[in-house]
Order: C-alpha cells, then structure tokens, then sequence
C-alpha cells in the first residue's frame, strides 16, 4: 500500500476530541495517508518516512466537507423566480412544480450530467461527501430513475418522493403512492427517507405515515421542517428518533429542548435564508441548548442554489452566532453525524482520507475571505482529484 506523507501544512485540523481546542488544531503539522486512510497525524517535525512527499507549504489542512442536504437531480432553471424574490416575490413551496415538469421531461443523459457537473462544483470547493436526494420526480418511474441517478454518484441518496403533492392527485391518494408503489421502487436505491414537513406540501401526520413507512422498509429517516414558519416537523423528528432534522429556522423554546435531549442532528442550511430573503436560523441558541449542530448547502434550483460550503460557513459566522471554529466542526463533523457517518468529517488515524487544501494559512479565512476561491486541493480517499 502506498504511503504520502503531506508535510509543511501551517495549521491542520483534525477534529480530534481530546485534541486541544474543538477543531483539535496541529500548527506546524504533517498528515500520513496510508491507501485510502490517514494513518498519522502530528507535529512535521516527528513524522515517519513516506513512499512520497507533498508539500503544502504553510497552507492550512481541513477535513473534507460533509454536505448532508442537497437535491442535485432536476432539469430547468429558476433564475427568474430568483430575480422576482429579489424584487419583492416571497417564497412559497410552489415553485418546486416548475423543476417537476422539467425534470420529468429530461432524459436519464442529462439528468446524470447535471449531477455530475454540480458534483464536480462540489469538489473544487472541498467537499468529499455528499448526500443527493430524489423529490423532482413524483412519479413512481421519475423517483426511482432520480435516485438511480444519485446513486452513481453517492451512497448517501435520499427518498423524498414526499416533497410536494403533485398536480391531478389528492394527498390522500398521493401519500397512499408514496407509502407503497413508489417506496417498493426507491428502496433498493436509497439509504434515507424524507418529507417536506411544511404548509403547502406535507403535514405532520402525513410525514409521520411517509417516514414510518420508509423506516419499516429499512431507510433511515431525516425530514425538512420549520423551514417557512413554527410547524410540528422538528417534534415530530424528535419523536421519531430521526438521525437529523434540517431547516429549523423557526423553533419554540419546547422544540430546542426536544432537540437537545433527543440527539437528533439539527442541520442549519443558510443558503437558503440568503436566496429567499428570510431570517436566519439561531445557531447559537441550539448550540448554547446543547444540540449537535451541522451546515449544509441544501442546493437546489428553487431556495437555494449554492454549492458552496466555504459560503455557507461565512454565512454561518456573518449572520448566525457561529464562531469560525463551530461553523468547521459543522461542515465536517457535523455533516457527518447527520448522516451517521463515523469514517469522514475528521483526520485522525483510522478515518477516510478526505481533505481540503487550503490557499490561506488558517481555517478562519474561509469566513474572513467570502466568495474567494480557498481551496486548492481536495483530496478523496487519499488522492487529489
Ligand atoms: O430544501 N424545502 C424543500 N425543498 C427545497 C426547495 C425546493 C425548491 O424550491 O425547489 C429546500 O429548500
Ligand atoms: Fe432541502
């Protein structure tokens, strides 16, 4: 098995718990990779021989990102809903009809090279694990063929034909679909299953027959709720033991407490809050509460179509109480246990090989420098790519 050594990184963040700060921060560090594992960490000047070298040149190392929401598979463009937000439009669940109609339309071909480029966006910005889910289908053919789109590019693939009812169905007849037919379709390519828990597509019972129904045929559950206003969503996941729950920009004082005491991953998406103009959610009342907190990008052509983590870690420290440290830990660690994930979000001995070079001598630069372009490696499994 080959062996690299990468040395001369100015600053390495591992996540190591019994590290000495949250990020378990080595100055003047060096990382071995054994295959596709790190299989040493520490100080450059102690580090063992190495079939190769590489030298990072003071620059700063991060674990890669773990991006635990997004919705990669559509066809379209909404660039125009955008734009009539930005002049005053709010958002509404609606819109997600338009991506169904294109997506719907689009060969298997294009479906797969839209995901591939957007992967591909993803890398260059340093993320290394993705979750993708299904929802701009709503058939039982168009949920199945969009998860086995995803599934070429990730293992972290999503059910969630739940995501709006379509037109020419009634809720009723739409989630007794969703519970049956199409779940026997999507199962055997999915590992979670979701619901939009939201006025305007699912309400709680309806999520809670969605999910229960996928748990019972071996998925794991996650659900979007309180994204536009208070709702039963975040309780609901609490109840359920789901392994996350994301949005939660609108949450009671019962809902925090939930939250805590549960361990359900809260999954922040702040993009979202940027691209439709709403509040962003209180990070820092969760942490303070206890609760484990993750970022992601939730990138999709309707509320939010970034695929940038450095943009939503600025965001996250601009607009949300997170220190620059918090924001790390929730795009690497965070992601991670939102996805229940214990090989990635970290570089300590034993965990995937999968990391970020940083052009800047600190982590903090991903929110000090917005919008600029830091990363200049990403390294999968234990190679650049
Ligand atoms: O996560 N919340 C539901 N789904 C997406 C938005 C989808 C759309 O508008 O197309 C989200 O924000
Ligand atoms: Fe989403």
């Amino acid at each position: 098995m080959t062996s690299t050594v990468i040395t001369n990184i100015g600053e390495l963040v591992t996540n190591d718990p019994a590290g000495p700060d949250l990020l378990g921060t080595v100055e003047g560090a060096a990382l071995v990779v054994e295959g596709s594992r790190v299989a040493w960490t520490g100080p450059a000047a102690a580090a063992p021989a190495a079939d190769e070298q590489v030298d990072a040149g003071g620059r700063a190392v991060v674990p890669g990102f773990v991006d635990s929401h997004s919705h990669l598979v559509f066809a379209g463009d909404r660039s125009a809903e955008f734009a009539a937000r930005m002049a005053g439009e709010s958002y509404a669940a609606g819109g997600i009809r338009t991506t169904v109609a294109a997506t719907r339309a689009a060969s298997d071909e294009l479906l797969t090279s839209h995901v591939a480029g957007l992967v591909a966006e993803m890398r260059r910005q340093g993320t290394t694990t993705v979750e993708i889910k299904s929802g701009y289908g709503l058939t039982v053919h168009d949920e199945a063929r969009s998860l086995a789109v995803a599934a070429q590019f990730t293992e972290e693939t999503t059910y969630l034909g739940a995501h709006v009812v379509p037109d020419g169905t009634t809720p009723e007849e739409y989630v007794a679909l969703v519970t049956g037919p199409m779940l026997d379709a999507c199962a055997p390519h999915a590992r979670w299953v979701d619901a939009f828990c939201e006025t305007g597509a699912f309400d709680a019972d309806q999520s809670r027959a969605v999910l229960t129904a996928g748990m019972a045929a071996g998925l794991r559950g996650r659900l979007h709720a309180n994204q536009l206003g208070p709702g039963p969503g975040v309780a609901l996941a609490c109840e359920l033991g789901l392994t996350a729950v994301d949005h939660c920009t609108f949450l009671t004082d019962t809902d925090v407490a939930a939250l805590a005491d549960s361990g359900t991953v809260a999954t922040l998406l702040p993009g979202v809050e940027f691209s439709t103009r709403q509040p962003y959610p209180d990070a820092r009342r969760l942490l303070d509460a206890g609760v484990r907190v993750a970022l992601a990008s939730d990138c999709n052509p309707g509320s939010c179509f970034t695929s940038s983590i450095p943009f939503c870690v600025a965001l996250a420290v601009r607009e949300m109480g997170m220190t620059p440290a918090e924001a790390l830990h929730a795009v690497t660690v965070g992601g991670a246990a939102a996805l229940g994930r214990e090989d990635v979000g970290a570089l300590t001995p034993g965990k995937r090989a999968d990391l970020a070079l940083l052009d800047a001598p600190s982590y903090v630069h991903l929110a000090y420098r917005p919008g600029v372009p830091l990363v200049a490696a990403t390294w999968l499994a234990g190679r650049p790519i």
